[in-house]
């Protein structure tokens, strides 16, 4: 089977089509079980992955990292750049074109919106976008639907429901993308009105077969949802402090939510959380954000890797 990612970049989910994705959740998937044989790896031995980013991070940083080490290759790992020469004035392309000479691919995630197509320019070697501020955040959307598909076999009779900061949240804004190849039957959009889900999405939305529905309250739509997607509201995406104060505790999802949700619905949340979500909730066998969300994040971006540096295996 011809490889379409050796080689290029990863900047939005809008470039790939299902055939990719398929072939990328195939490998995820023999990733998964040669992880949980123990077996080790040689295939990317010699090769190294920046990992530059400019915003915190810990499961996309950390999955990327524990990826490209279970798969042999090395690692220059750069958080907090804040404290490298960017901090002396540098710009993102120098900085990329810099580590674009001392590795073979750079996962990149940074504040600003396009910043990753921006980067990608600069670069002699593949740029995989980690989240570019309120735009898109691939990775995760590649996990959160393979996390879907690992339950449901059809996705198009779904009702999915996305709940909390959809105006800023990246990963919401990727997935529904990722939505128009895997139709859902509804999606659901949840927010206050001030973080709503931005409209050119809305409208894309309406040349697809999906039922889109923005609403404010959530408790009367639980009953139907099968896919409940919770996020948080995004403190830094905030120029007035005080409306993120008054906001960030719309929803919040406790043992009494999840009463009122199907024992077949599954509990999703890219984290971090700050309150969505009631720790008491972890304990419900319906909620993965802890646990398969976090492993297929592993497994995904270990194929992803392993597709784009190696032509076969
Ligand atoms: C998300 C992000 O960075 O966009 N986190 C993640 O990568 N899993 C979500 C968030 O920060 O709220």
């Amino acid at each position: 089977m011809s490889n379409n990612f050796f080689g290029n970049h990863v900047l939005s989910v809008s470039q790939f089509t299902r055939v990719d994705i398929e072939a990328l959740f195939l490998e995820a998937r023999r990733m998964k079980a040669s992880v949980e044989n123990g077996k080790t790896w040689d295939t990317l031995k010699g090769k190294i992955m920046t990992a530059l980013f400019y915003e915190p991070s810990s499961r996309t940083f950390g999955s990327f990292v524990a990826g490209m080490q279970r798969l042999g290759g090395g690692i220059i790992p750069l958080q907090g750049v804040a404290y490298s020469s960017v901090s002396k004035g540098e710009t993102l392309e120098d900085t990329v074109a810099t580590f674009a000479e001392l590795s073979d691919i750079i996962v990149l995630r940074h504040p600003e919106a396009g910043s990753a197509a921006i980067a990608a320019r600069s670069s002699r070697v593949p740029i995989i976008n980690a989240g570019d501020g309120i735009g898109e955040h691939p990775t995760q959307a590649l996990l959160d639907l393979f996390t879907i598909q690992s339950h449901f076999v059809n996705i198009s009779e779904l009702t999915v429901t996305f709940v909390g900061d959809l105006a800023n949240g990246r990963t919401v804004h990727s997935l529904t993308k990722l939505f128009h190849l895997y139709q859902p039957r509804k999606i659901y959009f949840v927010s206050p009105k001030e973080l709503a889900m931005p409209a050119e999405h809305i409208q894309m939305l309406t040349n697809t077969s999906i039922q889109v529905e923005q609403r404010e309250s959530l408790d009367e739509i639980l009953a139907n949802t099968d896919v409940l997607y919770m996020t948080r509201v995004q403190k830094e995406r905030f120029e007035n402090q005080q409306t993120y104060e008054k906001l960030k505790t719309t929803y919040v999802v406790t043992a009494k939510t999840m009463k009122l949700l199907k024992r077949s619905v599954i509990l999703m949340h890219p984290f971090p959380r700050v309150g969505e979500i009631a720790s008491e909730v972890d304990r419900d066998r319906r909620a993965v954000y802890l646990s398969e969300q976090i492993a297929n994040g592993l497994y995904v971006r270990m194929a992803l890797l392993a597709l784009i540096l190696r032509k076969q295996d």
